[in-house]
Formats: C-alpha cells, structure tokens, sequence
C-alpha cells in the first residue's frame, strides 16, 4: 500500500480552480480511502468521484478543522512515522473544489485507485493466534472495550518483531491494544460473565507491559533496527478491543500473526512511564465540573536513551497532554503533545529517526483534565467527582518514551531509577490515603 500511495504526485500549492480527477482525487486516495472503503471502520467509502462529491463541503469542512484523517499529535521533537496530518495545501485544494462547484475534470487524469493488500502484509507468520470463540457486538448500542486472551503455550521464551491484526468483523473494530500477561490473571477472568473476553478498559490487568497496538487504517510494522520485545514462555497476549456498532450484528473472532527475532536483541526497550503506574500516585480527584485540571510529574534520566516514539493514556477527560525533554543545558523542547486527546484514537508514535536523550535529561509531563458539561466527551452528565482507577468513569493519565538506553550495560541503572519513581509514586499514593482518612 505504502509504494501504491507514494507514487502519487501531491502538488505543493493548491489549485485555485481544482478538479476531482486532477487534485482531489490523489489526496483522497492516499489520505483517506485506506479507512474510507467498504468493510473498513470508516462510516462511508471515498473511492469515487460520487462518493466524495455526495459529502464534498462536509469533507471541506472535516479537513479545515483537521479531525479528519484522525491523528493526535503536534509536530514533535522529530518527524513522525507514517504521520497522517494533511499540507495546507492539501486543505485549500478540497476548499477550493467545493467553492468552485465540485467539477469532476477529465477521466484521462484519475489516478488508480491505491492496491489494499489482502492476506498477511508481513509475510506469513512464525505464530497464528485465533480468539477461542467469536465475541458477538450488537447492532447499536454504546462503544464496547473488552479484553480476550489469547494463550501463547510457547515452549520456550521468544522475542516479537511485529504483530499483524486480522479482524473477522473488520467494519466493528475500532482499535486493539496488545498486552503481556504473565500472571495467567486474564485467563482466570476470561468467560467469567459467560461471554467470551472481559469486560474493562484496564491496562492493568496484563502487568508485562504493551506489545503495541493496531488502529483502524494503521499498516503492521516491524520494529527498527534488532528491536523486538520478549515474550516469556508461561506469558500470554491479551487484546484490549474497542468495537463500534455499525447497525448490523457482527461476530468478532480476531486473529493475530507474530513475527519472531531469531536472536535477543542488543539492546532493552524500555518504558519511561511518567507519572508512573499510568498516574496510580498522581492524586487524581477531580471534582464535578472542574474545566482545567492537572497533573505534572517528572523523572530524570540517570543515563543516556536513545528514544524511538512516544504513546500517551487517558480514560475520556483528558483533553491536553505534553511531554517535553528539559537537555543539561537548559533547552527544552516537546516531544509529544497532544491537544485534543480522544480516547478512542490511542496511538503509538515512532519516530523516523530516533534520537538520543543525554544523562540528566528531564522528561516533565502535564495532563490537563476537563470535567465540565463543555466537554463533549465527559460520559457522565451531571459531572461527578472522578478518581484515579480502572473503570471506564475513573480516570488515569501518563506518557510514556519508547526508549533504549544508548549503551545496553547502562540497562540496570534505567530500571533501578524507573523503579524508584514507581516506589515513590505508591508511597505518594499511601501518604494521600492516610491523609483522606485523617481529613
Ligand atoms: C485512519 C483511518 C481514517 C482515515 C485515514 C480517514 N478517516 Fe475519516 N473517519 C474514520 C472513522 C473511523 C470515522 C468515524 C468517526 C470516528 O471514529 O472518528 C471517520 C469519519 C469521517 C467523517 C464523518 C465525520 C462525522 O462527524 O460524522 C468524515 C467527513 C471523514 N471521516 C472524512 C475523511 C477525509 C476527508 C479523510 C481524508 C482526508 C479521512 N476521513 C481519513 C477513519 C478515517
């Protein structure tokens, strides 16, 4: 898909009087019909000249305001991997054709439609994992999150490349985060309300960390350079899903394709989660009605990293979240900001080129919280008094670096540090209880 859309010439400047088949046509093709085609999450397909000229000064509309193609993240410290922001340009031209009538322009000009590959887009897999059971997502009702195991059964540890997501029900799954579980506690909870997962939005429950995850529209990939993230044998993978009814009852029965290292890799991805334990000692309580409510933390680097993306998680009343890198030197610059945080698009961002963050680096991080009627996503009206915790009407809140430390023997000292911040984070946790039960 990726060769299809980079042959497709985009101008740099708009036209002012551009046509379907000459301007708009390659930014639609390229920008939005890997959603918008027929059993894809997306609402409606935008593969024609009917199509788009049907929802021509909504599409202008869409773009103008940039939610649509979705994506959350300011320009950052480095230029993103796969970043699916429109040029102005790109926006001018759809505001432009509406403004001009919508023409369609000579056939001659239509670009062909971008190939989307069917079967595995990685090759086949070392492993091919199918959900038990399919998990039936009714015709309407309110966004579903729910968690499935799957059980890896490895008979020895093993190191993952990449992970390819193959939905049954394609046109209901929104989202699905992958996590680690080496506890055998989500096996315990599966079934358990006779249907087949559990239900939850916990990041908790699967404590060996992420393995990444899979959005509408997102293409796999393998990590960079020799990275891969270990799988031990005993662990298995648990999907968080969030489906959203189309109209129609679907069955999703998702498989999965691992891709293995062949060796270890030489050196240790690392979460720099901050605050830790996903904001766990953070003191989240916010009251009904608060607007601009926040949380800060920071942690220090203690060794040179070398960062390769950066994710963020909430529940639905974050609204803004930063992540900014302060250097020895003073200068500090963001590396994730997200100014519209919205749950339901919770992405990983890489980086195209990692870089490297010096010994002593401060990462500091702010969430901003709005628990107002304002916003449109606060799922509790009237507002009520929020706290941290795992339910879908608690709330959370951290950012996290994707990193490496820049020399493998460097390893221990990270963790020993990330380990101190936890330790301070669930002290700071306890002081705030014994305090409330004081108060
Ligand atoms: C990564 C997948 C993806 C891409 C790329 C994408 N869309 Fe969408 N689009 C969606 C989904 C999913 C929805 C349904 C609403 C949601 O989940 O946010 C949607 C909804 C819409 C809507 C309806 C909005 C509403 O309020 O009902 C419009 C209009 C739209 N997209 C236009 C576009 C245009 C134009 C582009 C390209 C410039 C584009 N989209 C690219 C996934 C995508």
């Amino acid at each position: 898909m990726r060769i299809t859309i980079a042959l497709l010439a985009l101008p740099l400047v708009a036209a002012p009087r551009p046509t379907f088949t000459e301007d708009v046509a390659p930014i639609v093709f390229s920008k939005c019909a890997a959603c918008h085609r027929p059993g894809e999450a997306a609402p409606f397909a935008l593969l024609s000249y009917d199509d788009v000229k049907k929802r021509g000064p909504m599409l202008a509309g869409v773009t103008k305001a940039r939610l649509m193609p979705p994506w959350h993240a300011d320009e950052g410290w480095a230029k993103f991997r796969d970043e699916r922001r429109l040029s102005e340009a790109e926006i001018a031209t759809f505001q432009n054709w509406v403004k001009s009538g919508m023409p369609e322009g000579p056939q001659s000009k239509l670009p062909k439609l971008p190939e989307f590959p069917r079967g595995w887009q990685l090759g086949k897999p070392d492993l091919v994992l199918t959900m038990e059971r399919g998990f039936e997502v009714p015709a309407d009702g309110p966004d579903i999150y729910r968690n499935f195991v799957l059980k890896l059964n490895l008979p020895e540890d093993k190191w993952v490349k990449a992970i390819e997501l193959r939905p049954s029900a394609r046109a209901v799954v929104h989202h699905v985060l992958y996590f680690l579980d080496n506890t055998g506690a989500a096996r315990r909870k599966d079934g358990a309300d006779g249907k087949p997962g559990f239900g939850g939005m916990t990041a908790g429950v699967a404590r060996g960390g992420s393995l990444g995850g899979w959005a509408v529209g997102a293409s796999p990939r393998r990590l960079p350079e020799d990275l891969a993230l270990p799988l031990p044998q005993g662990s298995d993978i648990v999907l968080q899903s969030h489906f959203h009814p189309t109209g129609k009852m679907e069955t999703e029965q998702t498989t999965i394709g691992l891709y293995f290292a062949d060796k270890p890799p030489s050196r240790t991805l690392t979460g720099v989660q901050v605050p830790a334990l996903f904001g766990f000692g953070a003191g989240i309580d916010i009251p009904a009605g608060e607007a601009d409510y926040r949380i800060r933390d920071s942690f220090t680097l203690p060794v040179d990293v070398d960062v390769f993306g950066a994710g963020a998680h909430a529940h639905y009343l974050a609204k803004t979240m930063r992540l900014t890198a302060t250097l020895p030197d003073g200068t500090s610059k963001a590396v994730l900001g997200i100014n519209d945080w919205d749950f339901a698009w919770q992405d990983q961002y890489y980086f195209e080129q990692p870089f490297r963050l010096p010994k002593g680096a401060r990462v500091d991080v702010e969430i901003r919280y709005d628990n107002s009627t304002a916003n449109p996503r606060n799922p509790q009206n009237p507002p009520q008094r929020v706290q941290w915790g795992e339910g879908s009407f608690d709330e959370m809140g951290s950012m996290s670096l994707i990193a490496v430390p820049a020399r493998e023997s460097d390893l221990a000292e990270l963790r020993e540090a990330l380990q101190k911040h936890r330790q301070a984070a669930i002290s700071g946790r306890i002081r705030q209880g014994v305090g409330q039960l004081l108060r």
